[in-house]
C-alpha cells in the first residue's frame, strides 16, 4: 500500500456535548493519525447538530436539517472514528441517539475505529466493547485496535495535548488503522483484486486426491 491516499475521507464523531470535552480532544488526535496516512478528515461535533430523539421512523429527520447533514457527512466517508466518554460504565446516550438516527446507508461496509475517555481509572473498556457490538449491528467493520484515556482530566491539558506519548500514539494508531483498512476495502486496486478473487475457479489447483 502507498503511504498516502489522497482520496480517502474519514469522519470522527464526538459523543460528548461538553464544551471542554476530552472526547473531542481524543477524536482529534485519532483523526490526525488518519491524516498522516493522507486521508482528509472532518470532525463531527454533535454540539453543533440539533438532533431529534430517534422515534424509530427513518423519515423523522426530514424536519431536521442537521440530522440530514449528519447522515450526509457520515455517508460521504469511507471510515469513521467514534469517540465516547464513559457514562455509567458504557458509551454516551448522545452518541447512541446519533447512531440510531443513522443506519446501514451510513455505516454498512465502512471501517470504524473506537476511542474513549473516562474520569475514573478503570477506563472505557466496557463502553468501547458496547460500541463494538453496535458497530456490528450497523454492519460496519470495527477494527481491533482501540484507545482509551482513563482519568482524562489528568492527562489532557486545556489545548488537547496529552502528557503521555503512549496515549497519543495509541489514539493516532486507531486513526491510522481505520485509514489503512478503509483503503483496503475501497481502493480501485482492492476492488479489482476482489473481482478476480470472486470470479476465480473454486479450486484452480484441481481436485485434491
Ligand atoms: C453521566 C456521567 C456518568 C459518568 N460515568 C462514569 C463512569 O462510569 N466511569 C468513569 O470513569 N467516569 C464516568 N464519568 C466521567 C466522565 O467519563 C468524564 O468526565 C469524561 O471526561 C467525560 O467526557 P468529556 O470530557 O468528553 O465530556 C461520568 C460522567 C458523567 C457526566
Amino acid at each position: 500500500m502507498q503511504e498516502r491516499q489522497s482520496h480517502l475521507h474519514l469522519v470522527g464523531i464526538v459523543g460528548s456535548l461538553r464544551s471542554g470535552s476530552y472526547t473531542r480532544m481524543a477524536v482529534k488526535i485519532a483523526l490526525r493519525g488518519a491524516e498522516a496516512m493522507g486521508a482528509t478528515t472532518r470532525l463531527i461535533d454533535l454540539r453543533n447538530y440539533e438532533l431529534p430523539f430517534c422515534d424509530g421512523e427513518h423519515a423523522q429527520v426530514e424536519g431536521y436539517p442537521d440530522a440530514l447533514r449528519l447522515r450526509r457527512e457520515v455517508a460521504a466517508a469511507q471510515g469513521v472514528i467514534l469517540g465516547t466518554p464513559d457514562y455509567h460504565g458504557s458509551f454516551s446516550g448522545v452518541l447512541k441517539n446519533a447512531l440510531d438516527l443513522m443506519g446501514f446507508d451510513e455505516f454498512g461496509g465502512k471501517v470504524v475505529g473506537l476511542v474513549g475517555v473516562s474520569g475514573g481509572a478503570m477506563g472505557t473498556v466496557n463502553a468501547l466493547n458496547d460500541l463494538r457490538k453496535v458497530g456490528r449491528s450497523l454492519h460496519a467493520w470495527v477494527v481491533p485496535q482501540q484507545a482509551a484515556v482513563p482519568q482524562a482530566g489528568r492527562h489532557f491539558d486545556a489545548d488537547g495535548r496529552l502528557d503521555d506519548p503512549d496515549y497519543e500514539k495509541r489514539l493516532q494508531e486507531v486513526g491510522r488503522e481505520v485509514a489503512r483498512f478503509a483503503y483496503l476495502l475501497t481502493s480501485k486496486e482492492m476492488q479489482a483484486f476482489l473481482e478476480i478473487w470472486e470470479n476465480a475457479m473454486p479450486n484452480p489447483g484441481g481436485e485434491h486426491r
